[in-house]
């Protein structure tokens, strides 16, 4: 087989076709030209090509239609979009069709050889992600625990992006370790002396995410009597990790894919633009391509954040993982709660594996440390561990509705609702009372009648 990246260039000038090639000339690019789409398409179908280069304007089929016929056909080619009407909207409408970049005409030759490179560095990134997905060999991180082969092979993902210094998004349920993982693909990566960052997009009102995110200039609203640096800046030669990154308003959506794009920011109220150096890492515990679907997620930023997505499993589908975690937990919390506390008993782990773990790693955590409060013994009792029943009170309604009294019924879903919005803020009572639409003082009364500890839910630092 031929050991040439294959680069399929598409444009209706000859000068143009001719032009790229010169500049492409290089051993390790094996250049074939097309003069139209349809002639491009029949040229793909024939041999397999890792990029395709294709001009905007063409009679016929434009270069959105190459582009969108190519994805069609195959999903792993990287595609680059030439254009002379260089702007915004044609970038973001090429990203939309799956662009990896853009090409403003007349070609700059060393932007262009800069592109094709970066293009086809994630290429072989995106196929060697893809062979590691396949085959999972042992990892080496401290912090994350687990045994199953689905967290061994996450472990290899994350140090397999660690190094490269591409935008990753990180997937699973609530509670399942994405945070950790973020921090653990910043601590394993070359920006590791650097900053990380994260912020909640879901927890910060949306009229402060703004400026959160990119600072604000003196006098840029009232009140804003001296300038702030936003978390772009303080993140600068580190990492910044996007946590519930739909719940960011489109508008905010659309200034982070131009800082992604350009590599700058600017502070509200301000004329200049800043340059930052930051990796930005995006979580969330929703699917993606469903908030694309229903107009809640850009797909452009989706195609630049998502070179890489890294899914964490929930607990119920590696329960192998459970006995080991519960006991990394009585090793890290028993020191400060119950150092009397040195194990599990056989009694507790057959209940702890049991269990389907809806809260998923975040619940374990507050499991054990739940328990040592209460064990009275050097290892943690069955009755030490305290599950919750009352969980899927949606399922649970149909078939008891009518032994639930209605005091009963109201309680659990409330306890059920403030468990969700305590977790999404991490105890944190005035981002909850925000959430609810009541006061501070309403949570806590509410908490006290279903019974809930705000304490539990803040994160260990
Ligand atoms: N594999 C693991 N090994 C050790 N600790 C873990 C592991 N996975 C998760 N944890 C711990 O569980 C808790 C919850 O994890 P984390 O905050 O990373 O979840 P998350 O996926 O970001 O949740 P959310 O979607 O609610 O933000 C943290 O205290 C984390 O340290
Ligand atoms: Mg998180």
């Amino acid at each position: 087989m031929d050991a040439r990246w294959a680069i399929l260039v598409v444009d209706d000038d000859p000068d143009a076709l001719r032009l790229c090639a010169r500049y492409l000339d290089d051993p390790s690019y094996k250049i074939v030209t097309a003069p139209n789409g349809r002639a491009a398409l029949a040229k793909f179908d024939k041999e397999p090509f890792q990029l395709v280069l294709t001009d905007m304007m063409m009679p016929g089929m434009d270069g959105l239609a190459v582009m969108r016929e190519v994805r069609k056909r195959n999903q792993r080619t990287r595609l680059i979009i030439m254009t002379a009407f260089a702007s915004i909207h044609t970038a973001v409408e090429a990203m939309k069709a799956g662009a990896a970049d853009y090409i403003p005409k007349p070609i700059d030759p060393e932007e262009l050889r800069l592109k094709i490179a970066r293009a086809l560095e994630q290429y072989s990134l995106a196929e060697e992600f893809q062979a590691l997905k396949r085959k999972a060999v042992s990892g080496g991180f401290d912090e994350i625990v687990g045994e199953s082969a689905a967290i061994r092979k996450t472990l290899n993902l994350i140090s397999l992006v660690a190094s490269r210094d591409v935008p990753v998004v990180l997937t699973g349920e609530s509670g399942t370790g994405k945070d950790l993982a973020a921090m653990a693909i910043h601590n394993a990566s070359p920006r590791a002396r650097g900053p990380f960052v994260a912020i909640n997009c879901a927890a910060v009102p949306e009229t402060l995410l703004e400026s959160e995110l990119f600072g604000y200039a003196k006098g840029a609203f009232t009140g804003a009597y001296g300038a702030k640096k936003g978390l772009f800046e303080e993140a600068n030669g580190g990492t910044l990790l996007l946590d519930e990154i739909v719940d960011a308003p489109s508008a905010i959506q659309s200034k982070l894919l131009r800082v992604l794009q350009e590599g700058e920011i600017r502070r509200l109220g301000s004329t200049r633009s800043t340059p930052v150096n930051v990796r930005v890492l995006a979580a969330s515990n929703r699917d993606l391509r469903q908030a694309i679907t229903q107009g809640r997620f850009r797909e452009d930023l989706f195609y630049r954040l998502s070179v890489v997505t890294i899914e964490l499993p929930p607990l119920r589908e590696r329960p192998e993982d459970i006995v080991p975690l519960a006991r990394h937990f009585i090793k890290r919390h028993g020191p400060s709660i119950n150092p009397a506390v040195r194990d599990l008993s056989p009694e507790a782990v057959a209940r702890l594996v049991e269990y389907s773990w809806p809260g998923n790693v975040r619940e374990l955590e507050n499991c054990i440390k739940h328990a040592l409060v209460i064990a009275m013994g050097t290892v943690l009792a069955e009755e030490d561990i305290r599950l919750e029943k009352l969980h899927p009170v949606a399922e649970a309604l149909p078939e008891e509705q009518a032994s639930i009294v209605l005091a009963e019924a109201e309680k659990s879903f409330l306890r059920g609702y403030f468990e969700r919005v305590l977790s999404k803020t991490s105890g944190n009572i005035s981002m909850a009372a925000e959430i609810a639409g009541i006061s501070r003082k309403n949570v806590y009364e509410h908490l006290r009648r279903v019974g809930l500890d705000p304490a539990a839910f803040r994160r260990s630092p």
